[in-house]
């Protein structure tokens, strides 16, 4: 059971900050929606949140596990075992099937389970595609892959960036089901980045990013 925390977190690009002072925790078991205009550095907060960025200020720390004091090698090995991450452009990889594509984080972690990732393919509504390619695929049908892969090897950490932005109300409202129920059976954080507010209404808080900061 591990808590994020984040702390005084600044970033910025150049001299233009993102954002800065930003100040949070999310509980283990708990969604947090991340909510915000286009611009003000969602994205950008959930990628200095796996591990994926470098921020110029503050601290994040996931259980006792301190980001910042990692190494680049350190910090994939942490992501690999503690995150899953649905990005806001997919990063399906395209020469590999569907199925392949949903194990791939199992793979890496040498623990292979044909049978777990069928689950998954079937909870996103994919069971009969495992065997085509991404470009066979609609954007919605890729948006379900990323979500499957994200869950398949039940990450402590789960980071969505806009991950029904691409789906009809009812499959949205299924996705959002089954991140949810990841993140209450295996007391996974949750953090969902969105414009959607049919998504933010499932989540237990809403948080709101701007230029003045982050307020719940
Ligand atoms: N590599 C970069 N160099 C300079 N500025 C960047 C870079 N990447 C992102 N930005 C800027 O950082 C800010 C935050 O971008 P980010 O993608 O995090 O926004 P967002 O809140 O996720 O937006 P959206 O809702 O459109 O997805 C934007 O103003 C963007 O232009
Ligand atoms: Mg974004």
């Amino acid at each position: 059971m591990t808590q994020l925390h984040v702390d005084q977190l600044g970033k910025r690009y150049g001299a233009a900050p993102v954002f800065s002072g930003l100040c949070f925790t999310v509980a283990p078991g708990e969604f947090v929606a991340i909510m915000g205009d286009s611009g003000v550095g969602k994205s950008t907060l959930l990628n200095c949140l796996a591990g994926l960025d470098h921020w110029d200020a503050g601290r994040i720390t996931h259980g006792s596990t301190d980001l910042g004091l990692l190494d680049d090698r350190q910090r994939a090995l942490w992501r690999r075992a503690q995150v899953g991450f649905v990005f806001q452009a997919f990063h399906v990889l395209p020469h590999l099937d569907v199925a392949q594509n949903v194990a791939l984080p199992l793979m890496l972690l040498g623990r292979n389970d044909a049978q777990r990732v069928q689950h998954m393919l079937a909870a996103v509504g994919l069971q009969d595609l495992g065997a085509r390619l991404p470009q066979q695929l609609s954007g919605g049908q890729l948006q379900r892959v990323a979500i499957a892969r994200a869950l398949v090897h039940r990450p402590a950490l789960l980071l969505a960036d806009e991950p029904t932005g691409n789906l009809d109300p009812a499959t949205a409202g299924r996705v959002l089901d089954l991140l949810h129920a990841q993140t209450r059976a295996h007391g996974a954080a949750l953090v969902l980045a969105t414009h959607s507010d049919a998504a933010a209404a499932r989540a237990d808080r809403v948080l709101r990013l701007s230029a003045e900061g982050i307020v719940g």
